[in-house]
C-alpha cells in the first residue's frame, strides 16, 4: 500500500507558494520540515527547513536531463539552483511517469519510489517506531525514531555527497589502529549529473592531518591534491584567512595513532557557506550573498602548481604569467635526466648533486639552504618536543635522514626525509619557510667563507632593506589602489567581504592564482565580512560595548572559531575618509610590537569602517587608575612596569618602526592592559586619521585630547615625537598618583597636575604626589624619579623635553643624574593673557567638561 501524500503542495518557488505549505501542513504537526511516518513527499513537494534556508524537494539538474530527477537537499535563498546533498545519484528517477515519491517507512527508512519500486534507500530500521525525517536549519536532513525521544537513525551529514556544510565534519576513524576515512566527498559526474564523478575528497589515512583530493582514473587512484599541513588556525596551502575568519577546527590528535580526528567548521550562519568539490578535481568555499549569488572565497587547485607533485621529486612548481607550471630543482639538486626534464617531463624529478657529507663523512660538514615562502612537500615528520627554530634545526642537523626542516609557531618543527615532494613557490612571499639540507660547500667554500659571509650580509642588508623599501611601497600602493576602487564603487550595492581573498574583487579580473596573490606577509591581513563582525558582537549591542571615544565605538566579539575580538566601528560622523581609514590599516598592519595592540583585520563595506583588534583582558588603564575600588590592584611594581611598557612602545612608534609616527593622543584610556597587565598602545595611526597629511608637522586639524596635548600643538597644531613626550609625561603624573589630570584644577588651588607636581617637587614634597593607596609599599625613590622625568616631559618648550630613547634609558637606570626641569606650561597659561591659550581653556571648559573625550579642534588660520 502507498503512503498518503503529503498535503503540501509546496514552495519550489515563490513565497504564496510557501506561505500555501504553512497553511496546509498545520494539521501535520505544524512543521514543514518534517515528513513522518506513513507520508510521502510527492513529485511537487518540498519540505522546508525551519529558518527557510533549505528545502528537500525533487529536480532536474540545471541545464541537464530534464527528463531526470533526483531527491535533494538545495538552498531556498540561492538564485541558482544549488544542491549541497543528493540521495538517488546513480539511479535518476524518470520525470515521464511523474510517478514517484520519498516516504518513511514504520520500519524506520527513508526510501525514493518509482510506482512500487524503490529506487534508493537509507538501508536503515528501528524498532522505536514513530520514524520522522526532519530537514534542520544547516541543510542536514535526519531520520530519527522515538517522537519526542527522537533517537537518531541516519543522516544526511554522514553520507554527503559533494559538498561540506558547516556543522559537516570530515572525520578519519582511526580505532584499533586502522586508519578509515569516516567521511568522504564525492564530486559530480559532471555539472548537469549528480552520479559520483572521479574525484573524492577526505583526510590523508597516514594521519598527517591533510586534506587530500583522489582521482580514479582507469581504476587507478591518484592523488590529485593535497591541502598541506595544518598550522594551528590554517592549512600550509591556503591563504588562511578564510578558513581562520569562520572557524575551520581540527579536532582529535594527529600524533595519536588512535581515535577519530576530525574537521570541523562553524559560521554564525550556517546557511552562508560551503565547500564544494567540483566535477573537474577543484575544491571551492563560496559565500552566499544577499543577493542570492555565490561568491568564491577561495579555490584549489586553479593552476597545474597546485595539483600534487607536479615536478617530480625535490623540485618546486612556480607559476608563469599564465599560471602554467615552470619546474626547477632545489638547491643542491640537478634533474634526474636532464634531456626529459628540460623537454618538460619532471616526473623523475631531481636527485642530490653531491651526497651529504654526513653520509660520505667527507670533511666541510653540511649546511642549511633556505627557500621561503613555499608550500611545505609532503611526507613531514612532526618532532612534537622540539620548541624553536634553533632546536628544529639542530634535530635535523643532528640526524643524517633529515633532509629539510621547517619552523614555524603554526605548524611546529617539522622535519623530512631524503625526498621533497610536491613543493609550491607562493607568489609574492606567502608561504613558509623550508631549510634543505645541503652539503657546506654547495653554500660557499670555507677558505672563502668569511669574505664570503662579509659580502652576503652586505647583500642582504641592502637587498633587505632595498626589498623593505619597495616592498612598503608597493604593499601601501597596492592597498591605495584595492581601497580606491573600493571607494569610487561607493554607490553600489555593498558586497560582501571575507578574507584577503576578497580583494581579487577590486583588482580587476582574477589572476590565474589570485588567491594567494598576498603582496608579502607584512601586508597579510584579514579583511572580514561586514555579517562577520555584526555577529559576533551581537549586532554591536550595547551590552557588547568596551568603550567609546571620538573615532567611534569599541565592541567585545567572539569569532566563530572561539576567539575574542575587539571591535572598533568607526563612526560615520567623524569625518574622516577612506583614505584615512586605508593610511591607519597599512601602518597598524606593519607596527608590531609587545607594547602595541595587534590590529587582526578590518572591514570596509559600503559607509562601514571597522577595525579588528585583539581583545584585552584587563581593557584599559583608565579602569583600573580612576576607579577607587580598583585603584589599589595596581601596585608600584606594576605601574612602573606599565610605564616601562608605554614608553618602549613609543620609542618603537618614534625610531624603531622606521615609519615614525607620533600616536598624538596618548592617553590613558589608550593604554589596554593583557591578562598579564602589560601595557599595549591602542589607537595610533588614529592621529593621522584625523591629523590629515603625514608628511606636514603644521597641521590645521589638531586631534588630542585637552590636557594631554602639550602647549605647542594644542595652540598651533605643530606636533612632532615631543608632542608625544608631553602626553607621556602626564601619564606618568596620573599613574604616580592616580588621579586624572583634568579632574585636578579643582583641587588644591592649581590649575592641573602638572602644576601640582610641580609645585609639590618644587617644595620638596613630591612623596605626597604618589597615590595614598600604593604609598606605603612604593618605592619612593623610583617614584620621584618617575615625577622627575614626567617634568622633564611637560616642559614648556618642546626642544627642552626628553625624547622617547633617552627616556627610556633612563628610566632603566636609577644612577644616571637627570637634568633639573624647567618650569611648565602651566605657569604660563597662569599668568598669560594670551588670548589662544584662554580660548583653549575655554573651550576645554564649556564643550568638553568631560575633557578624556579626544578632540578635534579646527584651528582657524
Ligand atoms: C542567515 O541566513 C539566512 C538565509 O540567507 C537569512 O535569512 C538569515 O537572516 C541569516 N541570519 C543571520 C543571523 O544572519
Ligand atoms: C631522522 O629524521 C627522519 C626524517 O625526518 C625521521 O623520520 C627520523 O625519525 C629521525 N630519526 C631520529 C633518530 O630522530
Amino acid at each position: 500500500m502507498r503512503p498518503a501524500p503529503l498535503m503540501a503542495h509546496a514552495a519550489v518557488a515563490g513565497l504564496a507558494l510557501l506561505s500555501l505549505l504553512y497553511a496546509h501542513v498545520g494539521h501535520v504537526g505544524g512543521a514543514a520540515a518534517t515528513l513522518s511516518q506513513g507520508q510521502s513527499l510527492g513529485a511537487n513537494d518540498a519540505l522546508v527547513s525551519a529558518n527557510g534556508a533549505f528545502t528537500l524537494a525533487f529536480f532536474a539538474p540545471r541545464g541537464g536531463d530534464p527528463s531526470r530527477r533526483y531527491l535533494g537537499v538545495m538552498y531556498a535563498q540561492a538564485a541558482e539552483q544549488t544542491v549541497p546533498w543528493v540521495a538517488n545519484r546513480d539511479a535518476p528517477l524518470s520525470a515521464a511517469s511523474g510517478d514517484y515519491s520519498a516516504a518513511v517507512t514504520a520500519s524506520g527508512e527513508l526510501q525514493v519510489l518509482e510506482g512500487e519500486r524503490v529506487v534508493w534507500r537509507t538501508n536503515t530500521s528501528s524498532l522505536l517506531g514513530n520514524v520522522t525525517l526532519t530537514i534542520l536549519d544547516n541543510g542536514n536532513l535526519m531520520l530519527s525514531a522515538g517522537g519526542a525521544q527522537e533517537v537518531l537513525i541516519w543522516q544526511s551529514f554522514d553520507h554527503p555527497a559533494d559538498t561540506f556544510l558547516p556543522g559537516m565534519s570530515i572525520a578519519l576513524d582511526r580505532r584499533n589502529g586502522i586508519p578509515v576515512n569516516r567521511t568522504l566527498f564525492t564530486s559530480w559526474r559532471s555539472p548537469i549529473d549528480p552520479g559520483p564523478g572521479n574525484f573524492t575528497l577526505g583526510l590523508d589515512p597516514f594521519g598527517s592531518a591533510q586534506l587530500y583530493i583522489w582521482r580514479s582514473q582507469g581504476g587507478e587512484n591518484t592523488t590529485y591534491w593535497r591541502s598541506g599541513q595544518w598550522a594551528n588556525t590554517n592549512f600550509v596551502g591556503i591563504p588562511w584567512r578564510s578558513l581562520y575568519v569562520y572557524g575551520f577546527k581540527l579536532n582529535g590528535d594527529p600524533s595519536q595513532s588512535n581515535g577519530v580526528m576530525s574537521y570541523t567548521f562553524n559560521t554564525y550562519n550556517s546557511s552562508l557557506y560551503r565547500f564544494m568539490l567540483h566535477p573537474n578535481g577543484t575544491e571551492t568555499c563560496y559565500m552566499l550573498l544577499g543577493t542570492g549569488d555565490w561568491k568564491t572565497v577561495w579555490s584549489q587547485p586553479t593552476i597545474p602548481c597546485q595539483t600534487y607533485n607536479m615536478c617530480g621529486a625535490n623540485a618546486e612548481c612556480a607559476a608563469g604569467d599564465n599560471g602554467q607550471a615552470i619546474c626547477s630543482c632545489l638547491k643542491g639538486f640537478e634533474p634526474r635526466s636532464a634531456a626529459e626534464y628540460s623537454s618538460g617531463n619532471w616526473t623523475q624529478g631531481c636527485v642530490r648533486s653531491a651526497p651529504l657529507t654526513c653520509e660520505t663523512k667527507v670533511s666541510g660538514g653540511d649546511g642549511f639552504a633556505d627557500l621561503p615562502g613555499v608550500k611545505l612537500p609532503n611526507f613531514a615528520t612532526w618532532e612534537s618536543t622540539v620548541g624553536d627554530a634553533d632546536a628544529c634545526k639542530q634535530s635535523c642537523f643532528a640526524n643524517c635522514s633529515c633532509g629539510a626542516y621547517s619552523y614555524s609557531t603554526g605548524t611546529g618543527c617539522l622535519t623530512w626525509g631524503q625526498e621533497l615532494v610536491d613543493i609550491y613557490q607562493f607568489p609574492n612571499g606567502g608561504g613558509y619557510d623550508l631549510h634543505i639540507k645541503v652539503p657546506a660547500s654547495l653554500l660557499g667554500s670555507t677558505t672563502k667563507r668569511w669574505t664570503t659571509i662579509v659580502i652576503i650580509v652586505v647583500i642582504v642588508v641592502v637587498v633587505v632593506f632595498g626589498a623593505c623599501g619597495l616592498l612598503l611601497c608597493k604593499c601601501r600602493r597596492r592597498i591605495k589602489e584595492k581601497l580606491g576602487i573600493v571607494g569610487r564603487k561607493k554607490t553600489t550595492p555593498p558586497s560582501l567581504l571575507l578574507g584577503m581573498e576578497a580583494w581579487q574583487d577590486f583588482s580587476g579580473p582574477k589572476q590565474p592564482d589570485q588567491e594567494e596573490g598576498e603582496d608579502g606577509k607584512k601586508c597579510e591581513l584579514p579583511l572580514f565580512a561586514f555579517e562577520i563582525l555584526a555577529a559576533a558582537t551581537g549586532d554591536f549591542s550595547s551590552a557588547n560595548k568596551l568603550g567609546e571615544g571620538g573615532f567611534g565605538h569599541v565592541y567585545k566579539g567572539r569569532l566563530p572559531s572561539g576567539e575574542e575580538i575587539a571591535v572598533k566601528r568607526l563612526s560615520q560622523s567623524s569625518g574622516q575618509g577612506l583614505e584615512e581609514f586605508k593610511n591607519e590599516v597599512i601602518l597598524i598592519a606593519k607596527l608590531q610590537h609587545r607594547n602595541l595592540v595587534r590590529l587582526l583585520g578590518f572591514c570596509i563595506q559600503g559607509e562601514e569602517k571597522i577595525l579588528v583588534y585583539e581583545y584585552m583582558a584587563n581593557t584599559s588603564l583608565d579602569a583600573f587608575l580612576f576607579d577607587p575600588a580598583r585603584r589599589g590592584l595596581l601596585d608600584w611594581k606594576t605601574r612602573f612596569h606599565i610605564i616601562e611598557g608605554i614608553a618602549r612602545g613609543l620609542l618603537y612608534l618614534h625610531r624603531d618602526s622606521r615609519l615614525r609616527v607620533v600616536h598624538r593622543d596618548l592617553k590613558a584610556s589608550n593604554i589596554l592592559l593583557d591578562r598579564d597587565m602589560n601595557p599595549k598602545i591602542s589607537d595610533f595611526g588614529m592621529a593621522r586619521i584625523f591629523g590629515g597629511d603625514q608628511n606636514q608637522v603644521n597641521t590645521n586639524r589638531v586631534v588630542g585630547t585637552l590636557g594631554y596635548m602639550s602647549p605647542e600643538y594644542a595652540m598651533e597644531g605643530l606636533f612632532s615625537v615631543r608632542s608625544d613626550v608631553y602626553s607621556f609625561g602626564i601619564l606618568i603624573l596620573e599613574i604616580i598618583s592616580g588621579q586624572k589630570n583634568s579632574s585636578f584644577h579643582h583641587m588644591e588651588g592649581s590649575l592641573n597636575i602638572v602644576g601640582y607636581a610641580w609645585q609639590l617637587w618644587n617644595a620638596d614634597k613630591g612623596e605626597q604626589l604618589i597615590d595614598p593607596s600604593i604609598r606605603g609599599t612604593c618605592s619612593a625613590r623610583e617614584a620621584l624619579r618617575c615625577v622627575h622625568m614626567a617634568l622633564l616631559c611637560v616642559q614648556n618648550h618642546a626642544c627642552d623635553r626628553p625624547d622617547i630613547p633617552y627616556v627610556v634609558l633612563a628610566l632603566g637606570s636609577d644612577s644616571s643624574v637627570l637634568p633639573m626641569p624647567r618650569p611648565p606650561t602651566f605657569t604660563l597659561q597662569c599668568t598669560s593673557s594670551d588670548g589662544e591659550g584662554l580660548f583653549i581653556r575655554e573651550k576645554a571648559d564649556e564643550s568638553y567638561s568631560a575633557s578624556d573625550l579626544t578632540v578635534t579642534v579646527l584651528q582657524s588660520r
